[in-house]
């Protein structure tokens, strides 16, 4: 098995497969770091708002004291909380996932969301508990950002959930570009005018859920009856039709398009065969159909962040009208 690698534009490589640790419990997600290692990851995304940078660490201990990889084989991505997002919180913020994680640094540190809260509050529940929405303060976290890069805290930078538009801000403001944007991607959100601004701009796109993320907390704007992306009947057929699993498809579909992808499994078997998807190269007229199915079905939405009487709007997060 060959685990590709996408470059990054600082002269570093990020492997194109990584073990999503969202959703994945307490419990489980030490177990599933460690096997996943054994079975041959080597990119572990985690964040702090996860909620088990701890036991993922664990885990990292464990397979590094075992000598199943050397800390230098590992790519270690944490976020940056959306608590976090004034200059002098950023480090402090850096230096507790790194700690979490029993590491000396990271990969690569993302901002989490462009949506920034007061600093004593993890999940807003009145409107006072946000800060307002303000280009120029992600601009300010941005070089704190940089800041880490240059006291060796972590290796890469970049951002999640930003559109184009904040992008090109950071693009033209930046010391540092950013080195990923980190977005929910898979056939039916594909992403392309983003992908495509990536692209041209030597910014690696991850695709979040790119396995439609079945077990997220809000099934939003799945309609009564409508399948999960997994188990829609096209994609049932065409990975019948090539041989593999309809995880496989969708991954290697995810890797054709140039994309990282961070499926997020804790059972064995699946951790095997999410990575096998490395290997496997589609037709170029399945991959053609799976372009077809793009409908915009964001499973993500960020509504969480948009209850009643917040200063956020998701026209606001995503710079265009939510239909
Ligand atoms: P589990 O963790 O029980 O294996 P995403 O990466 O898009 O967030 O999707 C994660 C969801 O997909 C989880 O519910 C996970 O369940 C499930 N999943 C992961 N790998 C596979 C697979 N190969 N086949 C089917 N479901 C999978």
């Amino acid at each position: 098995m060959t685990l590709p690698q996408l470059p990054l534009n600082n002269g570093l490589a990020i492997p194109a497969i990584g073990l999503g640790t969202w959703k994945a419990d307490r419990d489980d997600v030490a177990r599933a770091v460690f096997t996943a290692i054994t079975v041959g990851y080597r990119h572990i995304d985690c964040a702090a708002i996860y909620n088990n940078e701890r036991e993922v660490g664990e885990a990292l201990q464990r397979a590094l004291q075992q000598r199943l990889v050397q800390r230098q084989q590992l790519w270690i991505t944490s976020k940056l909380w959306n608590n976090a997002h004034l200059p002098q919180h950023v480090q402090p913020a850096a230096e507790r996932s790194i700690k979490e994680l029993g590491l000396d640094y990271l990969d690569l540190f993302l901002i989490h969301w462009p949506v920034s809260f007061r600093q004593d509050i993890v999940f807003p529940k009145k409107p006072d508990q946000y800060l307002p929405p303000d280009e120029n303060r992600l601009l300010d976290t941005w070089r704190a950002m940089e800041k880490l890069v240059r006291k060796g805290l972590v290796r890469a930078i970049g951002v999640s959930n930003f559109t184009k538009s904040r992008l090109q801000m950071l693009m033209e403001n930046a010391v540092i570009p950013p080195a990923v944007n980190q977005v929910e991607c898979h056939p039916c959100l594909q992403q392309r005018h983003l992908l495509q601004y990536c692209k041209k701009e030597g910014i690696v796109l991850t695709a979040y859920s790119p396995l439609g993320s079945g077990d997220r907390p809000q099934k939003t704007r799945v309609k009564e009856g409508e399948p999960e992306i997994l188990e829609l009947p096209v994609i049932t057929e065409l990975a019948a039709q090539t041989g593999i699993s309809p995880a496989q498809l969708l991954l290697a579909w995810g890797l054709a398009r140039g994309t990282c992808v961070i499926p997020k499994s804790t059972k064995k078997e699946r951790l095997k065969e999410n990575l096998a998807a490395a290997d496997i190269s589609l037709a170029p007229e399945i991959c053609r159909q799976l372009d077809t199915l793009d409908n915009g079905r964001r499973l993500i939405s960020g509504t969480f962040f948009c209850e009643k009487g917040s200063p956020y709007t998701l026209d606001w997060i995503w710079q265009e009208p939510q239909g």
